[in-house]
């Protein structure tokens, strides 16, 4: 029996491998975004059964923008019909649903639909589902340092609050305030980088690299990143 101290209570996936994994397959990149989808639905329903209680998904970088605008509409699209798709299963399993990122570049309709499902699944107990989408670690440094400023220029930060400052205070500014840090960093395809994820909070995340790609990665392969996290010994930095 595992020891349930072992598993992580946040999980973070760098999905990736999606056109490889299509390509492989003499098909369009879409199809492996597609199948990707069925993953995410896979990891989601192990994270619950594994008393996970954050999963959260790099789902488009700030940098996917420059992707062309054919794909960039697909996978747009592919996730308001996820949204669709799977909000009664959210509600079912007790899933909070989360959208983090820089927002104002997502269409109008989109950023609707995400707030509708995330008022409505916003009791959910079992397990916060949280989709990075146009995000990027140093956008999310920078609009934390940009309302710091701000605030700082308005008066309403007092020279007192910047000066006693600490790492917990101005995390309260970032865009995942109030979610803890990731323990476990998982990355798909081989790549072994973070493509400016999330810079801030990964300070002390184990990091898991495998060649798996991203459709491929499913229930068992979830549970074989568990098993190797359950392995390490974390520090912080101390001594044990
Ligand atoms: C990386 O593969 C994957 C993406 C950029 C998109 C991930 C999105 C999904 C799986 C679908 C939507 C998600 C949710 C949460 C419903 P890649 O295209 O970079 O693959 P490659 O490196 O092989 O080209």
């Amino acid at each position: 029996m595992e020891e349930n101290s072992k598993i992580p209570v946040h999980v973070s996936i760098i999905m990736d491998g999606n056109g490889r994994w299509a390509k492989e397959r003499g098909k369009e990149r879409f199809y492996g975004h597609a199948e990707g989808v069925e993953s995410v639905r896979a990891c989601t329903e192990e994270a619950v059964r594994k008393g996970v209680r954050y999963l959260s998904l790099f789902a488009f970088s700030e940098e996917n923008w420059s992707r062309p605008g054919e794909e960039v509409k697909s996978l747009m699209e592919l996730m308001v019909k996820a949204m669709v798709n799977e909000l009664p299963s959210f509600l079912k399993n007790g899933i909070r649903f989360i959208v983090i990122g820089n927002r104002e570049r997502l269409d109008g309709g989109l950023n609707a639909l995400i707030d509708d499902c995330m008022k409505k699944t916003e009791n959910g107990r079992n397990l916060s589902l949280i989709v990075f989408m146009s995000y990027s670690g140093r956008w999310d440094i920078l609009q934390a340092a940009r309302r710091l400023a701000l605030e700082a220029a308005a008066g309403t930060a007092g020279e007192q609050h910047i000066r006693e400052m600490d790492a917990d205070g101005f995390s309260r500014y970032l865009a995942t305030s109030g979610i803890p840090d990731p323990d476990l960093i998982i990355r798909t395809s081989g790549e072994q980088r973070l493509s400016n994820y999330l810079l801030w909070q990964c300070a002390y995340s184990e990091l898991y690299f495998t060649d798996v790609l991203w459709p491929d990665f499913r229930e068992k392969e979830f549970d074989a990143a568990l098993s190797e996290y359950a392995k390490r010994d974390r520090r912080y930095g101390k001594v044990k």
